[in-house]
Order: structure tokens, then C-alpha cells, then sequence
């Protein structure tokens, strides 16, 4: 038998999000990689680290693995090649990580709502998957858009039509494509300079935890003030993470 490693979707920051299945991959794993970002971040690493506390009863000391994550050169301007490199030295981690797990024995990523969204862990096992051999088993979480859409409690598309799912960096280049689009990894609140008096939003921070804060509304409306709450937020708590609905035409209008 080879080494076996689980990539769990852990969900977007609510210890109850972890699925029986994400739970149950977890007591099986013989060891757990949990990832750490530096002191800003400091509170995502410990909500991996309480997550493993209360579920594996009594075995997190002895089962967890922390690693660091390098930070991507953000000052290339090819932002292909920065990931590119960013993922090799993450490959060289890996390496190392799965090198602990014995042979015939298991190991677990704990991924960030879930792994097949904006998300490289499956894709640096694949890279990896040449230099050490195991087997993936994934286990699916619940993702920051549904998080989104449950706290607003709103369905995500329109009846009968498509979504996009982007990021700011792309809303910036292209604008909006789709009668719904989901905007993720935007640090330059993009739908600030989105000009249509029929957009509305729906704006979601720290989704799943205490810090949660939800917004929406007419863009033209809402906007300065989900920008002023956003700068609030970070300073306060030395990092944030949010996502958006844009939403324009209601359903059953063609
Ligand atoms: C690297 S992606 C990871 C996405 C994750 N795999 C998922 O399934 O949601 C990080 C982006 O996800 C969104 N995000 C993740 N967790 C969030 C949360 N708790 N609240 C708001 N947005 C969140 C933000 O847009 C953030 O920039």
C-alpha cells in the first residue's frame, strides 16, 4: 500500500463547517500539515489549530506538522511566473512533508473552504507527484461563495442563468461578464470603479467567524461604505479576506 494523503476542505473559518467526512479524515490521518503565513495571519493558523484540538481529542499535539508558507515575489509584474516560481518552493515543502509520513501511512492538508477553489494544493501534489508517490483522497468543504450566499441569504445565479466566478485582478481587466459574478482575491476593491446604476452587491468579510460583516445593496448606494467598513476591518485586525456577489437583472427578466 502507498502513502495516502487526504486534502480536507475545512471550510471558510466556522469550526462547524468541517463535514463528519472532513472529521473522520482527520482522526484516520496519521499526521496534519497545517500551514502558517506569518504574525498577520497568525489567526487563520490558530483556527487550524483549535480545529484539530476539538475534533481530534486529545492526539493534535502529537499528530499536527507546522510548515511555513513562502510568501510569492508579488513585485514581478508576470503575475504567471511569480506563481509559477511561488509553487515550485512549495513543491520543495512537500517534499519534505510527505517525506515524514511512513510508508503505508496517511498525512492531511487542511485546505481553506475548499480545495478545487482558488485553491493550488491539489495542484503542487500534482507537481510533486513525480519525486514521492502516494495516493490523494479529497474531501470537499464548504466554499467562501457559499458562505457568501447563506449570510445574505440569497441564491447565486439568476433563474436559468449562468455565474462567473473571478478574480479582482480579472474584474479590473475584463469588467463584468455575467449576469452574477462572484469577485474573489481583490485587495484593490475593484467594484468601487464598476459605473452602472443598476449593479447591486453583495459583500461579505471574515465569513464563518466571530468577525463576520455582510453589506449589500445598490452599488452606487453601498459602495463608499463597504470600502470605509473594509479599511476599518483590516487595520483593526491586521488582515482581511472578503468576496462579493454582482448582481444585475432579476429573475425571469431575459
Ligand atoms: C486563496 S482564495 C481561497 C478560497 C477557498 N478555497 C474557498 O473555497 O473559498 C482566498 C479568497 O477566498 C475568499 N474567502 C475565503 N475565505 C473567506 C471568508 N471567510 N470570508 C470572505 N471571503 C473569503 C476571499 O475572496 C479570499 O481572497
Amino acid at each position: 500500500m502507498m502513502k495516502r494523503i487526504y486534502v480536507i476542505g475545512i471550510g471558510t473559518g466556522n469550526q462547524e463547517h468541517l463535514t463528519v467526512q472532513a472529521i473522520n479524515a482527520m482522526k484516520t490521518a496519521d499526521l496534519i500539515f497545517i500551514p502558517t503565513k506569518g504574525a498577520d495571519k497568525e489567526d487563520l493558523a490558530d483556527l487550524r489549530r483549535e480545529i484539530c484540538e476539538r475534533y481530534l481529542e486529545g492526539d493534535a499535539a502529537s499528530k499536527t506538522v507546522e510548515f511555513a508558507v513562502p510568501a510569492r515575489n508579488t513585485a514581478d509584474p508576470a503575475y504567471g511566473r511569480s506563481v509559477d516560481q511561488w509553487h515550485a518552493a512549495l513543491a520543495d515543502i512537500y517534499v519534505c512533508l510527505l517525506d515524514k509520513v511512513p510508508e503505508d501511512k496517511s498525512g492531511a492538508f487542511l485546505v481553506w473552504g475548499d480545495p478545487s477553489l482558488y485553491d493550488s494544493t491539489l495542484r503542487i501534489l500534482e507537481r510533486v507527484s513525480g519525486r514521492c508517490s502516494f495516493e490523494v483522497t479529497v474531501i470537499p468543504g464548504i466554499t467562501s461563495i457559499q458562505a457568501l450566499a447563506a449570510s445574505h441569504r440569497i441564491p447565486i445565479n439568476l433563474v436559468g442563468k449562468p455565474v462567473e466566478i473571478t478574480t479582482g485582478r480579472r474584474l479590473s481587466e475584463n469588467g463584468v461578464q455575467a449576469p452574477s459574478t462572484i469577485v474573489m482575491l481583490d485587495g484593490n476593491q475593484t467594484f468601487s470603479r464598476i459605473d452602472d446604476p443598476h449593479m447591486e452587491i453583495f459583500w461579505g468579510a471574515y465569513l464563518g467567524t466571530k468577525d463576520e460583516i455582510v453589506l449589500s445593496g445598490r452599488l452606487v448606494d453601498v459602495a463608499d461604505e463597504i470600502e470605509n467598513v473594509r479599511a476599518a476591518a483590516r487595520k483593526k485586525n491586521g488582515w482581511i479576506m472578503d468576496i462579493y456577489l454582482l448582481r444585475k437583472g432579476s429573475d425571469f427578466q431575459e
